[in-house]
């Protein structure tokens, strides 16, 4: 597979697998260095390491003996992305935190390359509040965890924080490594809610968290897309490799899409796009009373229809996304085949524990053919499963 992985290894019991682990990347053909820190070196040797991977093992963040003063950056520049095994509770904290004071954090702040991470600690470190407020925090920003696992810990305690073996490690790794399936295809998703001004301070909106056009602008980046992504006010961190638009209104959201379509193969839109604006919002602040308040609002224009309308030189594929609360299947077709939409990705948001603002999703893939039920999953793997399917109908016409 030929990945340049840098691994680190922090200061864990565990870190005496890493021979073994390094030793198994190698196997798969991957280019393995690696960052040992301070506390780390207390539980492997330098040597070791740097016998298993063939290459010199780095330490100091400042090395007088470099031969270049930016080496850090370099490094930094090199991985196709950063694996942490073990993965201290104490690592952990300071990725969420921007905390740079080694080589291993300093480096993880000034790469791009993806950050993955296999934590290794006692339960009760696992499940301390501080560590799991560290994991949803670097989990947001797309970091990536293998692990941990469950079972009996070196120090006598039963629970959730073992590091998982080198082999699982390494086949965790083969899937997060997925193949180029998009390469040369350029995506435009959009992703989030609109906000409708009602005066400077308030405005329309709805639930869209924005996560499952977030999952799905990753995925497609790591399936070897060119993504761009168009996005509603949302409380997420912009996927990394990828050319970022944000937007308030539906119609900054239209205008948007139709400066980015011409060159697009794949539209995708996730966007929970108001269906109302407010006719003539008002410029000054609406003052409190106690008349009832009568709003009037007019009609958006619906974006993915006016993109299926549109005189492109090459038509892009069109993804829809309908949030549906009864008749789910029924009014998604009548939505799919009235604006000519090649697939109609349906959720039930009457459901509380899947959809609008939850991590994940249940959903049915509508198109020409039979549809294609996706089970409840985390949007990410949803995200995973859509593109497949995007990509199979690309290739599908192509042949044709
Ligand atoms: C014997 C021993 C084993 C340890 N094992 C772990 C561990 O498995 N996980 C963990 O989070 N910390 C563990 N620690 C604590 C870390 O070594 C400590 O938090 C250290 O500051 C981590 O530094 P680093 O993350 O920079 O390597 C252990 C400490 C000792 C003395």
């Amino acid at each position: 597979m030929n990945k340049r992985i840098l691994l680190g290894i922090t200061g864990s019991i565990a870190a005496y697998k890493t021979p073994e682990l390094i030793r198994k990347l190698k196997e798969q053909l991957h280019d393995v260095r690696v960052i040992l820190t301070s506390c780390g070196k207390a539980f492997v040797t330098p040597l070791t390491l740097q016998a298993v991977s063939q290459h010199k093992i780095y330490e100091e963040l400042i090395d007088v003996e470099a031969e270049a003063a930016m080496s850090h950056i370099e490094l930094a520049r090199w991985p196709d992305c950063i694996l942490i095994v073990p993965a201290t509770a104490h690592v952990i904290a300071k990725l969420a935190h921007g905390f740079a004071d080694d080589l291993l954090s300093t480096l993880c702040l000034a790469s791009n390359a993806r950050v993955i991470i296999a934590p290794a600690m006692n339960q009760a470190m696992w499940f301390n509040r501080a560590t799991q407020d560290n994991v949803s925090l670097l989990k947001e920003r797309d970091y990536l965890f293998i692990g941990p696992g469950d079972g009996a810990q070196a120090c006598g305690d039963v629970g959730l924080g073992r590091l998982l073996e080198p082999l699982e490690i390494v086949e965790a790794l083969s899937k997060i490594f997925v193949k180029p399936y998009l390469y040369n295809q350029r995506i435009l998703i959009t992703a989030g809610p609109t906000q409708e001004c009602i005066d400077p301070v308030r405005y329309l909106s709805n639930r869209s968290s924005g996560k499952m056009g977030f999952a799905l602008a990753r995925a497609a980046v790591e399936a070897g897309a060119e993504v761009t992504l168009i996005s509603g006010p949302v409380a997420l961190t912009p996927p990394k490799k990828l050319k970022f638009i944000s937007v308030k209104t539906a119609n900054e959201m239209l205008s948007t899409v139709e400066q980015e379509i011409s060159q697009q193969t794949v539209f995708i839109s996730t966007a929970a796009v108001a269906d109302y604006q407010i006719v003539n919002p008002a410029l000054q602040k609406i003052k409190k009373s106690n008349a009832p308040l009568t709003l009037q609002l007019k009609p958006t224009i619906d974006i993915l229809a006016t993109v299926s309308q549109m005189r492109l030189e090459a038509k892009p594929l069109l993804v829809g996304f309908a949030a549906e609360t009864e008749y789910t299947l029924q009014f998604a077709e009548e939505k799919r085949r009235s604006k000519n939409i090649d697939l109609m990705v349906v959720n039930d948001v009457s459901q509380t524990d899947i959809g609008f603002d939850s991590d994940k999703n249940e959903v049915t893939v509508l198109s020409s053919d039979v549809p294609i039920h996706l089970a409840c999953a985390g949007k990410y793997l949803i995200a995973q499963q859509l593109l497949q399917i995007i990509a199979n109908r690309i290739h599908n016409t192509e042949k044709c």
